[in-house]
């Protein structure tokens, strides 16, 4: 059996180290991998390359992904299958393991309906993919954001601010909900659910008035502007629309509105880079594992979930669901120690 490789998308900590749990499960049950570079990218120019147990050693705790990754998709910049049809035959791949976001996995589906043979991995920081529990990378994005906050406040508190901290989140905020619950934000702000900023600046007004003049504000990407609609920086090279300004339209209003100087901080991209924690070097090698196995058995057209503490095989049409949404459970948690 001839395994492709691929990692589309946005990246995330723990992708190298599924793309090692698929290698060794599979060059480990007798069959080959073959790395496909720049995600669909490489599926669709011919960028592919074998993919060795040596190949994967030494990656486990590194950030990014060997194989590259990038946003571009058959179906968006090609004619799906048509586009990826001669590198599938001219290498040999019998099925490909797609390690993606919910759009590459809905793309994964598509191909798998055109005639491709696919087995999904699900990633992202965002935690929103519909049919798994849990994302790898997501772990890691709320330590790196709560250590932010950590840090945020000793300088919130010497200033005597307010710091609007936006993280990522496109549609989600699984990251802002989790992080603020960790570092023990003031608010926080998601796309899944309404805000009063009159009513947020009270709050602050009555918690600096009691003597804790400072204030930590997270605030996901994706949360509306007060006018209504995402703030966008423009669309990338791919046309997908680039997310970021919320933060600073949220601080302008609260400086307003309360007279308390505000701040922002963009965590951005230090949310998706460098070293897994343990907990995401395991779930990721789980699901890598679990990806080489069902592919070594031919059974495509699925997607690697976790389910409480099993992983199980779920389809791949489960991506179709619209982004899994927040649990309100923990910003009801948060909220119990906001002013
Ligand atoms: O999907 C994960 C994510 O990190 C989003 O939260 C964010 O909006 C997006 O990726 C940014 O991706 P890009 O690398 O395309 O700028």
């Amino acid at each position: 059996m001839k395994v492709g490789v691929l990692t589309a998308g946005g990246d995330c900590p723990g992708l190298n180290a599924a793309i090692r749990g698929v290698v060794a499960r599979i060059v480990g049950g007798g069959g080959e991998c073959v790395g496909i570079l720049k995600g669909w990218r490489g599926l669709m120019e011919g960028l592919v390359r074998p993919l060795t147990r040596n190949d994967v050693r030494g990656i486990l705790y590194q950030g990014g992904t060997i194989l590259g990754t990038s946003r571009m998709d058959p179906f968006v910049h090609g004619e799906g299958y048509e586009s990826v049809r001669a590198t599938i035959e001219s290498s040999g791949i019998e099925t490909v393991v797609v390690i993606g976001g919910d759009g590459s996995l809905r793309t994964a589906a598509r191909l798998e309906a055109e005639g491709l043979p696919v087995v999904g991995v699900p990633k992202t920081i965002d935690n929103d993919i519909p049919g798994t529990d849990v994302t790898f990378g997501f772990h890691t994005a709320v330590q790196i954001v709560t250590d932010a906050i950590d840090r945020l406040t000793t300088t919130a508190e010497s200033h005597n601010r307010v710091m609007v901290v936006e993280v990522m989140g496109r549609t989600a905020g699984w990251i802002a909900a989790y992080a603020g619950l960790a570092g023990g934000a003031e608010a926080i702000l998601v796309p899944e659910v309404e805000y009063d900023l009159e009513e947020l600046a009270e709050r602050l007004r009555r918690r600096h008035k009691s003597g804790h003049d400072y204030s930590i504000v997270v605030v996901a990407e994706g949360t509306p502007v007060p006018e209504g609609g995402q703030a966008t920086r423009g669309v990338d090279a791919y046309g997908f629309a680039r997310l970021g300004g919320v933060g600073n339209v949220i601080a302008a209003e609260l400086e307003q509105l309360t007279g308390y100087e505000c701040r922002v901080m963009t965590l951005g991209y230090l949310q998706r880079g460098g070293t897994p924690t343990a907990y995401d070097r395991i779930l990721a090698t789980r699901l890598g594992l679990a990806a080489g196995e069902l592919a070594l058995k031919g059974e495509t057209g699925v997607m690697v979930a976790v389910r409480g503490e099993s992983i199980v095989p779920v389809s791949l049409s489960e991506v179709s669901q619209p982004p899994r949404q927040l649990d309100p459970d923990r910003l009801r948690d948060a909220s119990w120690f906001f002013p």
